[in-house]
């Protein structure tokens, strides 16, 4: 069932956080869903603008449509990563998406606000939610790539303002993560003073987290064992996610880690049978592996064992 998620924010708020993971395939789907129906647990899916370029958007909305009749007992909301203005209307107009990101975070403040704003009012009036981001996350986005050093941290006086004039449902911040494998490079770690400020400042408002993949190391060691070289690879601290939803966030979002499972699973396959050139044996290693990981990172999330939970708080 697809709900927005300002309904699940509304339930997880102080306590845990929602998974948002991207897909872009069909074994990417199935093991998404499993994984959280293994851990009973809502989610968000993601659909990023390369996503929907990948194949076609209408085959990743119609996995999704089939994956909700496969398992009719799941919550999630579809949401948009990263959009820009022309792919947000396209998405509110679909009527299938429950809710949007625009991305105006490398824009001015003002500029960053006016579009928010437009962006929220064409949503609002259609029933989606709305993210928007303010500060800079460092790391590789549709293949920008934002340094270190230009990245930089949201204000938290800043954000107070930009989420009063743009009545956006949920503001992602910069707190020091960055998207993709290499995250840290300059050794600083999460900021959540920023998190506890914007708190004060706006009490009872759902943050979102990018950048937050953690990368295990383990992972990285089969991947370089089986011919890949992702030498210096790091992420965040998975025990980190549990305190962060304490502090207000709500969304998590991970989706190199997946993008690991993928690389490590193909690459020891094709090693260890060099015979094989049919792709369904380890697609179905795969997804059975990313459903394994999905199910690890609700439990880290706080958000396995909630299904029931939210299924009852939205009378559902
Ligand atoms: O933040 C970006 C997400 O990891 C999606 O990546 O734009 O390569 O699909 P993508
Ligand atoms: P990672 O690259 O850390 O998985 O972040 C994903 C993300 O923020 C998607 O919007
Ligand atoms: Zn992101």
């Amino acid at each position: 069932m697809i709900v927005t998620t300002k309904e699940l924010f509304k339930q997880a708020y102080g306590n845990y956080a929602l998974g948002a993971y991207n897909i872009n395939n069909a074994e990417q789907t199935m093991g998404l869903f499993r994984g959280c129906m293994e851990s009973k647990a809502p989610f968000i899916i993601q659909i990023s603008k390369g996503a929907r370029k990948y194949t076609d958007k209408r085959m990743l909305e119609g996995m999704i449509r089939a994956a909700d009749e496969i398992f009719p007992d799941a919550i999630f909301a579809v949401h948009l990563d990263h959009g820009d203005e022309e792919t947000c209307y396209d998405c509110i107009e679909s009527g299938f998406y429950s809710s949007v990101m625009i991305d105006a975070s490398a824009l001015p403040f003002e500029e960053n606000v006016a579009t928010t704003k437009r962006v929220v009012d064409r949503a609002h009036a259609k029933g989606v939610s709305v993210e928007a981001e303010l500060g800079q996350l460092g790391g590789v986005e549709e293949h920008v790539v934002v340094s270190e050093d230009q990245a930089h941290l949201t204000d938290p006086d800043q954000a107070a303002e930009f989420i009063k004039r743009t009545g956006c449902d949920s503001l992602a911040c910069a707190i020091g993560t960055s998207h993709g494998a290499f995250k840290f490079t300059g050794g600083q770690g999460l900021h959540f003073e920023v998190v506890k400020a914007i708190q004060d400042l706006v009490p009872g408002y759902p943050l979102v987290l990018h950048g937050s993949s953690s990368v295990p190391q383990d992972e990285v060691a089969r991947i370089n064992a089986a011919g890949g070289n992702l030498a210096g690879a790091k992420g965040v601290d998975a025990n980190q996610y549990l305190p962060a939803a304490k502090l207000g966030v709500c969304k998590i979002n991970i989706d190199t880690d997946g993008r690991l499972v993928w690389t490590r699973v193909y690459r020891e396959y094709f090693r260890d049978h060099p015979e094989v050139f049919d792709f369904r044996p380890m697609g179905k290693v795969f997804m059975e592996e990313y459903a394994k990981f999905i199910a690890s990172r609700n439990e880290l999330l706080g958000s396995a064992g909630q299904l029931e939970v939210v299924r009852a708080a939205l009378g559902k």
